[in-house]
């Protein structure tokens, strides 16, 4: 868009605040979806919102790639019972079974399946900013994952960050280009509820701490 071309800069209101902490209120890790598939203009909008998220040197190093085939499905489902089978053996959790029925659940239903990959030394940007900190072009992906989230939210739309997966097997396994990086898989779809509280608080394994505690001073 050129300068010419841009609209005037909107006001934020109290109203449109308010909103907006509900979205931020709402959006959660969800794992309990309805089959029904999102609308492609949705998913469309979701990505295009996403890509204005801001990256080192303008690189938007994100890579999100439509997991459809079946096959490729089952082989992710696959890989995560194994991890998850290691992770559970490798802590004493009480409710180890319900908890790790919970993420199958959302492999299982979300009608769309997403992997994220994040391009470690993309052309664009042209090196920009990550001479010091390349992990920076990671964040960037992060941020970007971040930004879909809020964009399913605000569409209505559930989204599950499953993580529990080797990020190598996961990149040949859905034949990714081999220098990029795996960052997260995403099961998405409409929730069967919404809910204001996360699953982990509900189910007693954790809290939020409250804001305050967040803030540091020297
Ligand atoms: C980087 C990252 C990785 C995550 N990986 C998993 C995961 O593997 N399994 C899972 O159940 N939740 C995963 N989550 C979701 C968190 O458990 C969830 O965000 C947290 O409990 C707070 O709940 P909320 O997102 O609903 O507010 C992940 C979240 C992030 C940001």
């Amino acid at each position: 868009m050129s300068e010419a071309d841009c609209p005037a800069a909107p006001v934020f209101d109290d109203a449109f605040r308010d909103r907006l902490d509900a979205l931020f209120q709402w959006r959660r890790d969800v794992r309990h979806f309805r089959r029904d598939p999102v609308p492609e203009p949705v998913l469309d909008h979701m990505l295009s919102v996403t890509c204005s998220t801001p990256s080192v040197g303008l690189s938007q190093p994100w890579r999100f790639m439509r997991v459809d085939a079946q096959t490729r499905r089952l082989a992710v489902r696959n890989e995560f019972m194994q991890r998850n089978a290691e992770a559970l053996a490798a802590q004493t959790v009480s409710d180890s079974t319900a908890y790790a029925r919970l993420k199958l659940a959302g492999l299982d239903d979300a009608p769309h399946h997403i992997a994220v990959f994040c391009d470690p030394d993309p052309a664009q940007g042209r090196g920009l900013g990550r001479m010091t900190m390349p992990e920076t072009v990671q964040w960037s992906a992060v941020m970007a994952i971040h930004s879909f989230w809020l964009a399913a939210q605000a569409h209505n739309v559930g989204l599950g960050w499953v993580s529990i997966l080797d990020p190598s097997h996961m990149a040949s396994l859905l034949d990714a280009d081999p220098h990029w990086r795996f960052m997260a898989y995403l099961c998405v779809g409409y929730p069967e509820e919404e809910n204001r509280i996360p699953e982990l608080e509900r189910r007693g394994w954790e809290q939020r701490a409250p804001a305050r505690h967040h803030w540091l001073r020297r």
